[in-house]
């Protein structure tokens, strides 16, 4: 199964493939926003991949759409409710619970 491990925590543990960060974060007890509960309506859930991304499933559509409005978007930005774990990651939550 892959790895993911969250920043700054350092917590990480084994994930099938396809769950979601979110919820692999939420299982672990993470601390990450998610104002709107994992429906990409809010981008609280915004995680920078510091290694992995393309171990990630690709963003759809409105993935992309919502992350347009984020001032702190970089190229490895991703939102957690919506990006599929298919490999090893290393993510760094950007909003704590
Ligand atoms: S939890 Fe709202 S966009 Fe991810």
């Amino acid at each position: 199964m892959p790895k993911v491990k969250f920043l700054p925590s350092q917590i990480e543990t084994e994930a099938p493939k396809g769950e979601t960060l979110l919820d692999t974060a939420l299982s672990l007890g993470v601390s990450i926003q998610h104002a709107c509960g994992g429906f990409c309506a809010c981008t609280t859930c915004h995680c920078e991949i510091v290694e992995g991304l393309d171990n990630l499933e690709p963003a759809e559509q409105d993935e992309l759409e919502r992350m347009e409005v984020l001032d702190n978007r970089t190229p490895n930005s991703r939102l957690a409710c919506q990006a599929k774990v298919r490999g090893t990651v290393v993510a760094r939550v950007v909003n704590h619970d």
